[in-house]
């Protein structure tokens, strides 16, 4: 594995950030190549945890280089925000160990104030956006008007850019969602010395990735999101508004898919997604909250409640497929500790037929019925489990299904946030 991913293979929130940490002790290289601040990454070292949101998880090692790839929507506010709260805990962040690419585009205030207003003129069909400009700035990519960091930290082409987008989106917030006028002065003063701030931390990352390949450093893409939220192949239009798939990784990061060697695919154990969408499995009952105080699911970016349900074999196999997926990582089998039941879905009746594939239009999918298969439970001696010999019999014939429905292997599994609470049990 000199060049590998690491990503979600549900609808976020599987664990990457602590898969992430946990694999980067092997790597010399971190990569971020989508998605922004909307992501939150927890990871657990000792006694500590660390909430990152933009910053790529193998900044805790302190001898890793990070990467913000030109796939990531950067918020340069947010990202000294994370670079002040990191230090505060003794963490080093410098050009050193962070770089970030010239060709990211930049999250300015409108794209939030758009954010917003965009999603309360949606009404009863919000997306329930984490709210932090993510959706206009990619918008603003795909139109051609986005301000890049190579053009954040050159004034005069900052200028020309920023005066033309306040213009358009002054008339667009006032006139159409009735918002209000944003000064054009207070925000190229702002972003003027944020730019210089960043100026130490901006590079050309497709040369320097490619170059540290070629030259045998091991690298790691840490996904943020998770396949079901894919701008193609999720839930649309209830997903982010990147390409959260392996894909995304050759056109966030400028490298070739001759450049990598594998993808483990994050699985946790149960379902969950965040904001509004379908969700098949979804326990929308006294299980589904008993797996969200015993999970801590609530979300790290926004604070919301996690929609909990029974692990979708359905989606993880669409995962392995749309992924290229080498290997599964499953976290959180220890938070299921204590069901005396476990039911697990291994395909949809949909039309009098029997389908084990994601459909593409939300109509089909609401028509969709699981079908389940149930497990017996196992306890919470599985938290103290290190080698596989170690877990619940029932545990490990819940992970064999895993395998034999998704075609996949399980690599790693995870029973517990901290790092030591982690085996491999397989190629990874
Ligand atoms: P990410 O967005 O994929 O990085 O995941 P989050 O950090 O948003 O949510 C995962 C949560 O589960 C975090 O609080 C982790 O510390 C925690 N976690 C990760 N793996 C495990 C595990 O195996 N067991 C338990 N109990 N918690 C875990
Ligand atoms: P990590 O990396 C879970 C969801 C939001 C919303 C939809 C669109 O921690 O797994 P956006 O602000 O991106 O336009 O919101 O996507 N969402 C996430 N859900 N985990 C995440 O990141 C998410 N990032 C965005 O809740 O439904
Ligand atoms: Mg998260």
């Amino acid at each position: 594995m000199s060049s590998f991913i690491v990503l979600g293979a549900q609808w976020g929130d599987e664990g990457k950030g602590k898969m992430t940490d946990y694999l980067a002790e092997g790597a010399d290289v971190v990569v971020r190549f989508q998605g922004g601040n909307n992501a939150g990454h927890t990871v657990v070292v000792g006694e500590k945890e660390y909430k990152l949101h933009l910053i790529p998880s193998g900044i805790l090692y302190g001898d890793k280089l990070n990467v913000i790839g030109n796939g990531v929507v950067l918020d340069p506010k947010a990202l000294f925000g994370e670079i002040d709260y990191l230090q505060g805990l003794g963490v080093e962040v410098t050009p050193k160990n962070l770089i970030v690419s010239d060709r990211a585009q930049v999250i300015m205030p409108y794209h939030k104030v758009l954010d917003a207003l965009k999603e309360k003129a949606r009404g009863k069909n919000d997306i329930g956006t984490t709210g932090k400009g993510i959706g206009p700035c990619y918008t603003d990519k795909a139109e051609r008007s986005g301000i890049r960091v190579c053009d954040l930290i050159n004034p005069t082409v900052f200028r020309e850019k920023l005066e033309a987008n306040i213009e358009a989106k002054n008339q667009y917030i006032t006139k159409v969602l009735g918002g209000e006028t944003l000064d054009f002065e207070s925000i190229y003063q702002e972003y003027r010395e944020l730019a210089e701030r960043l100026r130490p931390y901006v590079e050309d990352i497709s040369v320097r990735v490619y170059d540290l390949i070629k030259a045998g450093k091991k690298v790691l893409f840490e996904g943020a999101q998770g396949m079901l939220l894919d701008i193609d192949y999720g839930t649309y239009p209830y997903v982010t508004s990147s390409n959260t798939i392996a894909g995304g990784v050759c056109t966030g990061a400028g490298i070739g898919p001759t450049m990598i060697n594998s993808a483990i695919g994050i699985a946790k154990a149960y379902t969950t997604r965040v904001g509004k969408g379908p969700f098949p499995t979804e326990l929308d009952n006294k299980i589904g909250e008993w797996i969200r105080t015993k999970g801590h699911e609530y979300g790290v970016t926004t604070g919301r409640s996690r929609r909990c349900g029974w692990l979708d074999l359905v989606i993880l196999k669409t995962s392995a497929r749309v992924n290229g997926l080498t290997s599964f990582a499953v976290t959180k089998i220890d938070t299921l500790a204590g069901l005396e039941k476990i039911k697990v879905c291994v395909g949809y009746k949909f039309n009098g037929k029997v389908i084990e594939y994601f459909p593409a239009s939300l109509e089909d999918l609401a028509a969709c019925e699981p079908i389940y298969e149930e497990f017996d439970g196992w306890d919470d001696s599985v938290a103290d489990a290190r080698s596989y010999d170690e877990l619940p019999e029932n545990a490990k014939k819940y992970l064999k299904r895993i395998e034999e429905f998704t075609g996949v292997k399980i690599a790693i599994i995870s029973v517990g946030p901290k790092r030591d609470q982690t085996m491999v049990v397989g190629d990874i």
